[in-house]
C-alpha cells in the first residue's frame, strides 16, 4: 500500500509518523467500549431485518430498533458495533465534498435502557481526548436548545469550556419518519482556518469543511408516530454514531476522507486503470472518488445478498453501480474494471467483513453481468445522443434541451457530465437550468410515491400482546394435531373476547402445530375447533417477537378467548408441501452438479401444488441439461435417501459444508436438513422422511426472470402424476381429433403440414389465373384520348401492393398508353398511374396522379413513368375516374 502523504496535516503525534490506520481506529473504538461493559457485535446486514420502514441500513442503530422500542426484550444491556451503512440522499455530492459517502462504516455504542446521558457524554469525551488524544482546544460541542441537561453534563463531566458549547435546533435525530428518536449532541473538530470558507461569520455550524462533525450522541427517549407525535419510550437509551472514514481523516491529517488509508489503495487502483494520476486536476479527482466510493458500496451491498434490480434496494444498488461505470468512463476507462477494484476492497476489508470473501462468486457474477449489460446500454445511449446532435446541428441549434439531457440520464443512465462532455466536442452545450428543473420534478414525484408507500404499522394492542406472549412454541415438526388454547383474539387491530361465524380474526395460540410462512415454504392449511365452533386457517406468520400470528375465518359457532381448542394441520396439504420442499433441496444439488458450483439459490416458493426455484445462472438450460437435472433428481428419489434433521450452531453447520443463504446470524442455532450425501442445507421447513416419499419429480418449466437469474418450476408426488396424466390426456384428445394412434401423431402432422403447403401453392396459382382474366377484361375498356390509349378504371385490390401488381400486369399487356387505377379499401382510396413508355406524348405519371387524387381528397406524386397516391373519400372515386380524360387533355394541350 502506498504510504499516504500526510504533510500538512494538523495533528501531530508523539513519535512522528505513527498515524493510526482505519483498521486500528475501528479496533480502538470497539475495545474502548468493551472496557465499558459493552458487547462487541458484528455488523448486521445492509438489508434491515423485519423493517418495512427502511430500504437499507442507514445507521448503526437500525438493527437495534426492536430493542429501543421494547418490541423485543434486549438480550444484553449494552453493545458496540462498527455497522455497515448506506445512505443515498447525498449521492450527487459524493466526491465533491471531503466527507460524503454512499457506503460508510459507523462506529457506535448503544445502551438499551441501561445508562443514559450522564455516562454517554463523559465516555465520548474520554475516548476523543484520552484515547485519540485530539487537542481539547480544537473541539466543539452542540446541543439542542431545549436540552439544558446535556449542556450541564458537558460542563460538569468534561473539560470542555462552556463557550465551546453551541445550540443547534436541528439536534433531534430519527432513523425514519416513524420510530425511536431523541435529542442529540454532536462533537465537532475545528480543522483550522485554512480549511474554512474564509467568510467573516464562518463558525461552528458553517457548511464549509472547517468544522467537521465527528460524533453524534443520540439520547433516544421518544417514539414518533405517523402524525409526528412524540411519546416517551418505555426506557431511555443511547445511540451514538461516529463515521470511521471521518475520524480516520482527522487522525491521519488527511485533506478528505478519500485521502485516508481506507480509500487511497482503491483510488490508486482507479488511477492505475485509467492512467490518470490522482491530484492531477479537480475534475478527475471527483471522478476517482466517485468510482472508489461507489465500487466499495456496491461490493458491500452485493456481499449482503442484494441483487441489482429495477426496484427497491436492487435499484439503489444498480444506480450506484452504473454511476461508478459512468464516472470511470469520464476517466477514460471503457473496459470492464469493477472486478479489479473489488479485489482491492476484498483484500483490505474482508478480515472484518468476511462476507466479502464468503460470497465472492455471487459478487463477481453480478459485477461482471451488470457491467457488461450497462456497457451495452451506454453504447446505445451514445448512438441516440449522436443522432440528436446531428438533428440539432441541422436545425442550427447549439444547446441540448434540459429535458432531453435528463431523459438520457434517466433512461440510459447517462451522467449529464458525460453528455456535456460529448456536446462540448461539437462546440455545443446542455441547458443545465432545464436539466435541473427536470431532475427536481422527477425527485418530487419520487418523493410523493415513497410517501404513499409508507408501511402499515401493526396496532399497539397487537404488538403489546405479542411481546408479552413471546415465542409461540411450534409443535408442528412432530405433531399435526394438538390441543392448545386461545391466548388472544383480535379483530381489526382491537382485542376482542369472542368471534362469531364469518368473522376474520387474528389469534395467538399457547402452542401451535401450524407452520408459519418462511424460507419460501407457504403457511400450513388447517383449522381449529372446539365442541361448538370451527375456524379455517387462512395464513400464519411469525412476528419479530417469535409469536405466531394465525389468521382464521370462523366458519361455525363462536370462538372465545381462553377456549381450549383442537388445532389440526391439513395433513394432505402438509405432506404435499413437504414433498415439494424436499424436492427443492434435491433440485438445488442437481443443478449444482450439472451446471456448476456458481448456482446459488435466489428465492424459492413451495406449496402443496408446486415448487418454484430461482437461481443464479447466466444462460438458459439446454434440453440435455434439463433432462440430466431431472434424471439426477429422480435417481435421488429412487435411492430412497433418509432425510436427517439436526440442530447445531451456524458455524458448525458451515464447517460441515451446509448450503446457507444470506442473512443468517452468527451464533444462531440452525437446522441442517440432509438427504444422504446428495444434499445438505440449512432449513427451517418441514420435510418428508425419506426421498422415496417424493414419488416422482417433473420439471414443467425453465426460463429467465432477470439478468443472470433463472427460474425452474416443478411438480412432485401426486401433482407430478396429475401433470403427466394431463399431458397424456391432451395427447389422446389430439390423436382422436386427427384419427390417428398417439405413436403415429408426428408422422400424421408432418403429412398434414406438407398438404397445407401444397394447397397454399394451388391457391396462389388460382389467384394468378383470376387476376390474368381480370386483366383481359379490363383491357377491353381502353379508350383513346387525343390518340393516346388510356385505361382509367376502378379495380379491386386490398392494398397498394396488390394494386401495383395489377398495374404491372396491365402495363405489360398494354405496351403503350396511360393507366389510371383506383381502388377503395378500408374507407380510403389508393391510386396508381403508369405512363408507358416513359415520356409518352410528354405525359408525366406523377403530375397526372396529383390531379386525380386531389378529387378524392388526397395527394401524392412520383416518377414520370409510375406514381402512387392516396385519397380519403372513396365516394368520389368514380367522379375522379370520369375526370381522367379531361385531365390528360389539359396536359396534352399544354405540351402540344
Ligand atoms: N443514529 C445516529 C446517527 O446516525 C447516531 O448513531 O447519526
Amino acid at each position: 500500500m502506498p504510504v499516504p502523504d500526510f504533510r500538512g496535516g494538523f495533528i501531530y503525534f508523539e513519535g512522528g509518523n505513527n498515524v493510526y490506520t482505519g483498521n486500528q481506529l475501528r479496533e480502538m473504538f470497539l475495545k474502548f467500549f468493551e472496557s465499558k461493559g459493552h458487547r462487541i457485535l458484528p455488523s448486521a446486514s445492509l438489508i434491515p431485518k423485519d423493517d418495512p420502514t427502511l430500504l437499507l441500513t442507514v445507521a448503526g442503530m437500525v438493527p437495534f430498533k426492536p430493542y429501543f422500542m421494547r418490541k423485543v426484550e434486549p438480550p444484553f444491556p449494552r453493545a458496540t458495533t462498527s455497522q455497515k451503512c448506506v445512505r443515498t440522499p447525498d449521492l450527487e455530492v459524493v466526491g465533491k465534498t471531503a466527507r460524503h459517502h454512499t457506503f460508510f462504516e459507523m462506529l457506535g455504542n448503544f445502551s438499551f435502557g441501561d445508562y443514559f446521558k450522564s455516562d454517554a457524554i463523559p465516555w465520548a469525551w474520554e475516548f476523543v481526548t484520552e484515547v485519540l488524544k485530539l487537542p481539547v482546544e480544537q473541539l466543539w460541542i452542540t446541543v439542542h436548545p431545549e436540552d439544558e441537561e446535556a449542556k450541564a453534563l458537558w460542563i460538569e463531566k468534561t473539560s470542555v469550556s462552556p463557550d465551546r458549547i453551541a445550540y443547534d435546533p436541528e439536534n433531534l435525530w430519527a432513523a425514519g419518519p416513524v420510530g425511536p428518536c431523541g435529542y442529540c449532541s454532536e462533537i465537532y473538530v475545528d480543522l483550522g482556518e485554512s480549511r474554512g470558507c474564509g467568510k467573516l461569520d464562518c463558525a461552528i455550524g458553517c457548511d464549509c469543511d472547517r468544522f467537521l462533525e465527528i460524533w453524534n450522541l443520540v439520547f433516544m427517549q421518544y417514539n414518533r408516530d405517523e402524525s409526528g407525535m412524540l411519546t416517551p419510550l418505555p426506557k431511555q437509551n443511547i445511540d451514538t454514531g461516529m463515521g470511521l472514514e471521518r475520524i480516520a481523516s482527522v487522525m491521519q491529517g488527511a485533506a478528505s476522507n478519500f485521502d485516508t488509508d481506507l480509500f487511497l489503495p482503491i483510488i490508486n487502483k482507479v488511477s492505475e486503470l485509467s492512467g490518470v494520476p490522482y491530484h492531477s486536476n479537480d475534475k478527475s479527482d471527483v471522478a476517482m472518488k466517485v468510482v472508489a466510493d461507489h465500487t466499495r458500496a456496491v461490493s458491500f451491498m452485493l456481499s449482503d445478498g442484494i441483487r441489482p434490480g429495477s426496484e427497491g434496494r436492487g435499484y439503489v444498488l444498480r444506480r450506484i453501480l452504473r454511476r461508478a461505470i459512468r464516472y470511470a468512463r469520464l476517466l477514460g476507462i471503457d473496459k470492464p474494471f469493477l472486478e479489479q477494484i473489488f479485489v482491492i476492497i476484498q483484500r483490505d476489508y474482508s478480515h472484518h467483513y468476511p462476507e466479502l470473501k464468503e460470497n465472492e462468486n455471487f459478487i463477481l457474477n453480478h459485477l461482471r453481468l451488470e457491467e457488461k449489460n450497462f456497457q451495452a446500454t451506454l453504447e446505445q445511449g451514445t448512438l441516440i445522443l449522436q443522432e440528436k446532435v446531428k438533428s440539432l446541428q441541422e436545425a442550427g441549434v447549439t444547446a441540448l434541451s434540459g429535458a432531453d439531457a435528463f431523459s438520457l440520464y434517466e433512461t440510459y443512465g447517462f451522467p449529464v457530465e458525460l453528455t456535456e462532455e460529448m456536446l462540448l466536442e461539437q462546440d455545443m452545450s446542455v441547458d443545465m437550468e432545464g436539466f435541473n428543473l427536470a431532475a427536481e420534478e422527477h425527485r418530487r414525484l419520487a418523493k410523493e410515491q415513497s410517501q404513499q408507500m409508507r408501511a402499515v404499522q401493526e396496532s399497539a394492542a397487537i404488538s403489546e400482546k405479542a411481546k408479552a406472549l413471546g415465542t409461540t412454541p411450534f409443535r408442528g415438526y412432530q405433531e399435526l394435531t394438538i390441543k392448545t388454547k386461545i391466548e388472544a383474539l383480535f379483530q381489526a387491530g382491537e382485542e376482542v373476547k369472542d368471534a362469531a361465524e364469518g368473522d376474520e380474526v387474528l389469534v395467538f395460540l399457547a402452542e401451535s402445530p401450524f407452520y408459519a410462512e418462511s424460507g419460501g415454504q407457504t403457511s400450513d392449511r388447517g383449522m381449529i375447533r372446539t365442541q361448538r365452533a370451527e375456524a379455517k386457517l387462512t395464513e400464519v406468520k411469525k412476528g419479530v417477537t417469535g409469536t405466531l400470528y394465525h389468521h382464521f375465518i370462523v366458519t361455525q359457532g363462536v370462538l372465545n378467548l381462553g377456549d381450549e381448542v383442537e388445532a389440526l394441520v391439513d395433513e394432505k396439504a402438509r405432506q404435499a408441501t413437504a414433498r415439494h420442499h424436499s424436492a427443492t433441496h434435491l433440485l438445488q444439488s442437481a443443478l449444482r452438479t450439472v451446471l456448476g458450483e456458481h448456482v446459488q439459490q435466489a428465492g424459492s416458493f413451495v406449496t402443496p401444488e408446486r415448487l418454484r426455484f430461482d437461481f443464479t445462472h447466466f444462460s438458459s438450460l439446454t434440453p440435455m441439461e434439463l433432462t440430466r437435472v431431472e434424471d439426477l433428481l429422480n435417481e435421488a428419489v429412487l435411492a430412497n435417501l433418509p432425510v436427517a434433521v439436526v440442530e447445531m450452531s451456524l458455524d458448525a453447520a458451515k464447517a460441515d459444508g451446509a448450503t446457507a443463504l444470506f442473512g443468517e446470524k452468527y451464533g444462531d442455532t440452525v437446522r441442517v436438513v440432509s438427504m444422504g450425501d446428495f444434499s445438505k442445507e440449512l432449513c427451517g421447513g418441514t420435510h418428508i422422511h425419506a426421498s422415496g416419499d417424493i414419488g416422482l419429480v417433473k420439471i414443467v418449466s425453465e426460463g429467465g426472470i432477470g439478468a443472470g437469474l433463472r427460474r425452474i418450476e416443478a411438480v412432485a408426488g401426486v401433482e407430478a402424476l396429475n401433470t403427466m396424466r394431463s399431458f397424456n390426456d391432451q395427447l389422446l384428445e389430439i390423436a382422436q381429433l386427427l384419427k390417428a394412434q398417439p405413436a403415429d401423431l408426428s408422422k400424421r402432422i408432418q403429412g398434414m403440414l406438407a398438404q397445407i403447403k401444397d394447397l397454399e401453392k394451388e391457391v396462389q396459382q388460382l389467384n394468378a389465373k383470376v387476376a390474368k382474366s381480370e386483366v383481359e377484361s379490363l383491357l377491353q375498356q381502353v379508350k383513346e384520348v387525343e390518340g393516346v390509349p388510356v385505361l382509367a378504371t376502378k379495380v379491386s385490390a386490398q392494398d397498394m401492393d396488390a394494386l401495383r401488381n395489377t398495374a404491372d400486369l396491365l402495363k405489360d399487356k398494354m405496351k403503350s398508353g396511360v393507366l389510371v387505377l383506383g381502388a377503395a379499401s378500408e374507407g380510403k382510396v389508393n391510386w396508381v398511374t403508369v405512363v408507358t413508355p416513359t415520356g409518352l406524348s410528354g405525359l408525366h405519371a406523377g403530375q397526372i396522379i396529383k390531379e386525380v387524387a386531389k378529387i378524392t381528397g388526397g395527394g401524392g406524386g412520383g416518377r414520370p413513368d409510375m406514381a402512387q397516391a392516396g385519397g380519403k373519400d372513396p365516394a368520389k372515386l368514380g367522379e375522379a375516374l370520369d375526370q381522367v380524360p379531361a385531365i390528360l387533355k389539359s396536359f396534352l394541350s399544354s405540351k402540344g
